[in-house]
């Protein structure tokens, strides 16, 4: 075999998330332009993973780390002995910015397996490897990270229930802000455990309307209708904050965007800090990045979601 290369993609949750906990639906897609990519160079003995991004070299998989025991699973599933080869890893996709970095991971790690000792597995079976090695990483994940990068296709997200990827009609464009804080999804997720455990009969109402506003979301993307999307999102940015897992930063950059002229704008992922998302067209892209980046965004990237 000669030296190849394979990858996984990033992801951003639409709506939904949190609720999606309590068995919401919430909607995620894949970033196709961010990338965990893993080079397979075969070699004489041995399996060795070269980290770049961290300069962690796993010497061999044995170790208790995540990448080493993805690789352990999967040739435990397969059946197979431990490849002689060394991979090469290195990643656009952010670190702790509710982008997916960890699931992007594993995923690319496991196409880079399953390439280097020719097993066939369902993206079924993959994807449930893949939420194993999530539990590490975050505890208790909803799946949703795994299946849309697994997947790579738009996701409609029921906990415990088939995956549904759908399709979307025309394109959407999103600005997605780095607030430059970690985003501290693990602790966001606990406090809204206490905050539900103390007062169900306050959260709960919250939990559905996100739920509701998540169907609407699919129904407006099945159709095309950007600007029902863009308030819908907006709404689910409100709920967001009374599950309190919005922060100054997060609500200024959205107010920010939606006066720049943003279509809709809300924090995504875990919270607190890591990424809000404003959706905009080719006459606002422009101004709301700009204005983005003057209110304090480290980062914004750009990008098209179809499907
Ligand atoms: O921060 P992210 O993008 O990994 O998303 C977390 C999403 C939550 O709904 C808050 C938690 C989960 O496991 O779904």
């Amino acid at each position: 075999m000669t030296a190849t290369s394979v990858s996984a993609s990033a992801k951003i949750i639409l709506c939904g998330e949190h609720a999606v906990v309590y068995g919401q639906p919430a909607i995620a897609v894949p970033l196709s332009d961010l990338r965990t990519r893993v080079q397979i160079a075969p070699g004489s003995e041995g399996l060795t993973v070269n980290l770049t991004d961290t300069d962690e070299v796993l010497p061999d998989i044995r170790a208790d780390h995540p990448v080493s025991q993805m690789i352990r699973l999967l040739l435990d599933t397969c059946g197979t002995p431990e490849p002689a080869a060394t991979l090469t890893v290195r990643s656009d996709i952010p670190v702790a910015r509710g982008m997916g970095s960890g699931a992007a991971l594993s995923t690319a790690i496991g196409h880079a397996l399953l390439t280097l000792v020719d097993c066939q597995m369902s993206r079924h079976k993959l994807n449930e490897m893949v939420y194993n090695i999530e539990k590490i990483y975050h505890g208790t994940p909803s799946g949703i990270d795994n299946t849309t990068i697994v997947y790579e296709q738009p996701v409609y997200f029921v906990r415990h229930q088939p995956v549904e990827t759908f399709t979307m009609s025309g394109t959407l464009s999103l600005l997605i802000a780095d607030t430059g804080m970690p985003s501290l999804t693990k602790a966001a997720v606990g406090d809204v455990r206490k905050l539900y455990d103390r007062d169900p009969t306050r959260i709960q109402p919250v939990l559905e309307q996100i739920g509701e506003i998540t169907q609407q979301i699919r129904h407006a993307m099945s159709a095309g209708e950007a600007h029902r999307t863009g308030n819908l999102m907006t709404r689910n940015h409100e709920l967001l904050r009374e599950l309190t897992v919005s922060s100054d930063k997060l609500d200024h950059l959205v107010k920010v965007a939606l006066a720049a002229g943003a279509k809709g704008a809300k924090l995504s992922g875990g919270g607190r800090g890591g990424n809000m998302i404003a959706l905009v067209d080719e006459s606002t892209q422009m101004k709301v990045e700009r204005a983005l980046l003057a209110a304090g965004a480290v980062r914004v990237y750009h990008t098209q979601v179809s499907g």
